[in-house]
């Protein structure tokens, strides 16, 4: 016998024989609308639009549907086996199998149950994955799903950014982007469930450059100019007393004569800089490209030390990097909530208290909660007895009020705290700009990137107590 014919006799028919059982059936049409709705979506996927990125979505795409093809496919000849066991325990095995023929209602029975099931799956299948798909970029996934993602999706509703979604500053554009963080977010997915990740987890250089990013909705050269900032800031005394800074800021930026100036205008150019951790707060050597190629290299210690690192180009996120989740200091904390009255300044002592009971150590939200209530109510009651009798509501309200903010920056079970993730813009409560202007970043030659006071802003008053100054300003 030819081989073509052979197979058919051998091989064709008693599957097809075999195959007309429900297992099979049902296994066939689960494999095809898999197929379907994985080749739709890498459809999608390479022509572009709708395509997502969140990384996740490798997890659907990759494992899950590619699993249920699979298990369609091995469920067909696990019917068959089973039809044929069936049979041959009953001798009902026939000598020569049946014909393909379409005239056949039993043949034609089953090609139609594959039909409808296929349709039918197809229809469940490609609904669940889009639906999947959908819900996989949206802000709830990422920053509440995730337990571990709590400190973020904490900082993130209240940020200027809480409307710009957490895929489009973590994921690159373009396929390298897409892959990347692909290969990415399945490494970290697996971390999850095997409940071995990093705590606290850090930026790690895996964020794409701003290019990528901040620069879609922002314009790198955009004239802000000037920017006043008035910063109010209570004492420890018995008073609260309240100071205030004025600073003038030269953000600058592209002006309409071309030129560039200001705080922006000076780091447009390129500028590289070598760090020793993740979130560069530590940095040795810093690199000026001038445009005509030129580079001037400032350096805080020996070159072979300076040299050691992460090197990094500067850009928006080296001085923003805190946009769209920030985490307080317990200074900054009480004094944003006693300007806003939620802290109550006419209770004695309360900065001074309030800054000791966030900075204390508690191993749980709970705990935080019990503690500070009780302290604070304590403190009062005994030392001042006469304010606790008529001020109960505002010293509830301010022990409300600190447990409100130690719950959204500190996360004991993820070891994030005071200072774990630090503010780079400004030099008062971390580094920031003084990483690099700091008087100790030298060329060969002995020149520093500056560092007085003036560089970066007027200061128009410092800490002030006396109000007339800004009193003249109307700021108060
Ligand atoms: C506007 C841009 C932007 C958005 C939106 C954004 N992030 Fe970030 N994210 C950043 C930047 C910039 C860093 C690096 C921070 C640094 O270097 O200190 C970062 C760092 C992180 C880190 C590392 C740990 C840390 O806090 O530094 C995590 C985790 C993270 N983001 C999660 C999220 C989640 C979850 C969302 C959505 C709820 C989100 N991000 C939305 C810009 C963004
Ligand atoms: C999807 C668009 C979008 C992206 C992406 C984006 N921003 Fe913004 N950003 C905005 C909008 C809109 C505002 C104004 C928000 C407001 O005033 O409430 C803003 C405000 C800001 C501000 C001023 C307010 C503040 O928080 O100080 C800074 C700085 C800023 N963005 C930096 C960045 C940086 C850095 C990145 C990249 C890590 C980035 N943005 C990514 C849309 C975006
Ligand atoms: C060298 C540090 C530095 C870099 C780099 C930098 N900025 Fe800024 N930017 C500042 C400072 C300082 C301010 C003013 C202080 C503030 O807003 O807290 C500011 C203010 C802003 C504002 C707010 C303007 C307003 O009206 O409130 C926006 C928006 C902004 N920057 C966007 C960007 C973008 C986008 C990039 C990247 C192209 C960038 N910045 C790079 C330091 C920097
Ligand atoms: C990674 C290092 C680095 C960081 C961080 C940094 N700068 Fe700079 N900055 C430089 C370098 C390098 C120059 C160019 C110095 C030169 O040309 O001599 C510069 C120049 C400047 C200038 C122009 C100075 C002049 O007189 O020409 C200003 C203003 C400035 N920076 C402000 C800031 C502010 C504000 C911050 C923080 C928000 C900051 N920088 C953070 C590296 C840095
Ligand atoms: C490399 C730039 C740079 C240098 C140098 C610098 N500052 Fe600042 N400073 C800033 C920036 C940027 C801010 C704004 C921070 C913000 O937006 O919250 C700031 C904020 C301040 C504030 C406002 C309140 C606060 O503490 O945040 C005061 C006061 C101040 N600086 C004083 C000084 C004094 C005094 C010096 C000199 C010893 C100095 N600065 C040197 C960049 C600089």
């Amino acid at each position: 016998m030819p081989a073509f014919p052979r197979f058919r006799e051998q091989w064709v028919r008693p599957a097809l024989f075999f195959g007309n059982n429900f297992i099979s059936l049902i296994g066939g049409a689960i494999t095809s609308a898999s197929a379907f709705v994985l080749i739709g979506f890498w459809l999608v996927d390479a022509f572009g639009h709708g395509g997502s990125r969140n990384p996740y979505i490798g997890i659907l795409l990759d494992f899950l549907l590619p699993g249920l093809f699979l298990f369609g496919l091995a469920l067909i000849p696990v019917g068959m086996l089973l039809r044929r066991a069936q049979l041959r325990r009953a001798d009902k095995i026939p000598a020569a199998f049946p014909r393909i023929d379409f005239n056949d209602p039993v043949f034609r029975h089953g090609v139609d149950i594959v039909l409808v099931a296929t349709f039918i799956n197809f229809v469940i299948l490609g609904t669940a994955t889009y639906r999947g798909v959908a819900y996989m970029d949206t802000v709830s996934f990422c920053g509440q799903t995730c337990h571990v993602m709590a400190p973020e999706g904490t900082a993130y509703p209240v940020s200027t950014h809480s409307g710009v979604a957490c895929v489009e500053c973590h994921i690159g554009s373009g396929v390298a982007g897409y892959l990347h963080a692909k290969v990415n977010g399945t490494k970290q997915l697996i971390e999850v469930l095997r409940n071995h990740y990093p705590a606290p987890i850090m930026p790690n250089d895996m964020l794409p450059p701003a290019s990528q990013t901040c620069l879609h909705c922002h314009r790198a050269d955009t004239w802000i100019g000037d920017k006043i900032l008035l910063q109010t800031t209570f004492g420890d005394d018995e008073e609260n007393t309240p100071s205030r800074s004025l600073i003038l800021l030269p953000v600058g930026g592209r002006a309409l004569n071309g030129k560039l100036s200001g705080i922006h205008g000076a780091h447009l150019g390129h500028i590289e800089y070598i760090s020793t951790d993740s979130t560069h707060q530590t940095i040795h050597y810093v690199a000026k490209t001038e445009p005509n190629g030129t580079v001037t290299e400032f350096m805080d210690t020996d070159r072979r030390t300076a040299m050691k690192g992460i090197r990094r180009t500067m850009d928006c996120t080296d001085c923003h990097n805190r946009v769209a989740h920030s985490f307080d200091t317990p200074t900054h904390a009480v004094d944003t909530s006693m300007l806003a009255d939620a802290i109550s300044p006419k209770l004695p002592y309360i900065h001074q208290q309030s800054v000791a009971l966030l900075r204390a150590t508690y191993t749980s939200p709970a705990q935080a909660r019990t503690r500070i209530v009780d302290a604070l109510d304590h403190y009062y009651q005994t030392r001042y007895p006469q304010v606790w009798q008529s001020n109960q509501p505002q010293i509830a309200q301010a022990a409300a009020r600190l447990v409100a903010i130690w719950s959204q920056n500190v996360f004991p079970f993820l070891r994030v705290t005071w200072g774990t993730h630090p503010d780079n813009i400004g030099h008062d409560d971390y580094p920031g700009c003084t990483r690099c202007h700091d008087g100790s970043h030298n060329t060969a030659s002995g020149k520093s990137i500056p560092s007085d006071c003036s560089t970066c802003h007027n200061v128009l008053s410092i800490d002030d107590t006396n109000r007339k100054q800004l009193a003249d300003l109307g700021l108060q």
